[in-house]
């Protein structure tokens, strides 16, 4: 079969011809006809083995944690692999699958899914969002971002402020239903003042993260406090694309009403994965067929596999490999 296998040599992902087919191994498995698997950050990460749900390398290995196609009775669904998924055929958990509804584009239907899981769950279960809380999503211009823009609207969020550093894709954000965009690319004494004067207005209820490194920094520095009463702030993050680690004084911490904490694989309780499966993902799949929910996507074939690893794909779209 086709296939994007990772040798433990190293090096990028390679396109292979005659890939060995996967088989089912144990009960509760099931054999998937791949169309079409997202080219997420997560699967990079876990291909050159820097994330930290990455197996134990060794042996040469299918990459791409989900996608969409079909089980062999012809039920269109997304699944996430036992095997990976960037082949023609993988191993599936048939615990671990949503059927599609009828009318999603495949590209559509393999790119939402992450997106989904890092903006609902951190929205949803970490910052338990309600109607009229005021929202920052830091980092928004991302295809997660932009998700989280459109599902903290859904569930009824007042005020949503929006960061990036790409201008065009800002000012798009304000299509999508941000109040007011916060370009990233100015100097840091003009972000903080914006973001407190934005705090003392209208204070920030939630932060989902997709950055960390300095730009979590700067916003976690216009949250301290002065020994008065603060508001309650819940700071989710989500992503790293701005660096792993930052600086966090004590004082910040001791100075706020702050909840801190992080969403990803590994966070999710068992009952909460349910959810996403059972009743978040099948909700934001019919909002994307309904066109409710806006998602961007670029296709290329499984063939030209080479020129997706290192493409600059435009900001807030993902990039789905087409089986
Ligand atoms: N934990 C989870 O469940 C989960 C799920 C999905 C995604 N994620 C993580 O969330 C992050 C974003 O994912 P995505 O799907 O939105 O990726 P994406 O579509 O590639 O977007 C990347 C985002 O990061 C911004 N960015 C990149 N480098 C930056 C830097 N040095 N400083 C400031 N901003 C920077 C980009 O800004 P511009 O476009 O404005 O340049 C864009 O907003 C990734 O770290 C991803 O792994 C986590």
């Amino acid at each position: 079969m086709k296939a994007i296998v990772m040798f433990p040599e190293g090096g990028m992902p390679q396109y292979v011809e005659n890939y060995p087919e996967p088989e089912i191994g144990a009960e509760g498995q099931a054999l998937i006809s791949v169309q079409a698997v997202a080219l997420k950050h997560l699967d990079k990460s876990r291909a050159n083995g820097t994330h930290y749900s990455t197996d134990t390398p060794g042996k040469p290995k299918v990459i791409g944690m989900d996608g969409v196609g079909f089980l062999e009775d012809g039920t269109s669904v997304y699944a996430i692999g036992i095997s990976g998924m960037m082949a023609q055929k993988a191993i599936v958990d048939k615990s671990r699958m949503v059927v599609l509804p009828a009318g999603i584009a495949p590209a559509v239907a393999a790119a939402l899914p992450n997106a989904i899981a890092g903006s609902a769950m951190a929205l949803r279960y970490r910052a338990n969002i309600q109607a009229g809380d005021t929202v920052l999503i830091n980092g928004a211009t991302g295809f997660t971002g932009r998700n989280a823009i459109q599902l903290a609207r859904y569930h009824g969020a007042k005020k949503i402020i929006a960061t990036g550093r790409n201008e065009a894709s800002l000012q798009h954000l304000l299509t999508l239903g941000v109040d007011e965009v916060i370009s990233l690319q100015q100097p840091d004494d003009s972000i903080i003042s914006r973001l407190k004067e934005i705090h003392r207005t209208s204070p920030i209820d939630i932060i989902v993260d997709y950055t960390w490194g300095r730009p979590a920094e700067l916003i976690l520095e216009t949250l301290k406090g002065q020994g008065n009463f603060t508001h309650r702030t819940r700071f989710v993050t989500v992503g790293s694309m701005a660096g792993d680690t930052i600086q966090l004084s004590s004082e910040i911490l001791r100075s706020v009403n702050l909840h801190l904490t992080g969403s990803g694989l590994g966070s999710w309780t068992k009952a909460e994965m349910r959810i996403l499966l059972t009743e978040i993902l099948p909700e934001m799949l019919q909002l994307a067929v309904e066109g409710k929910l806006k998602v961007d996507v670029q296709t290329l074939a499984i063939n030209e596999f080479e020129k997706a690893w290192e493409m600059d794909v435009e900001s807030g779209r993902r990039l789905v490999v087409v089986v």
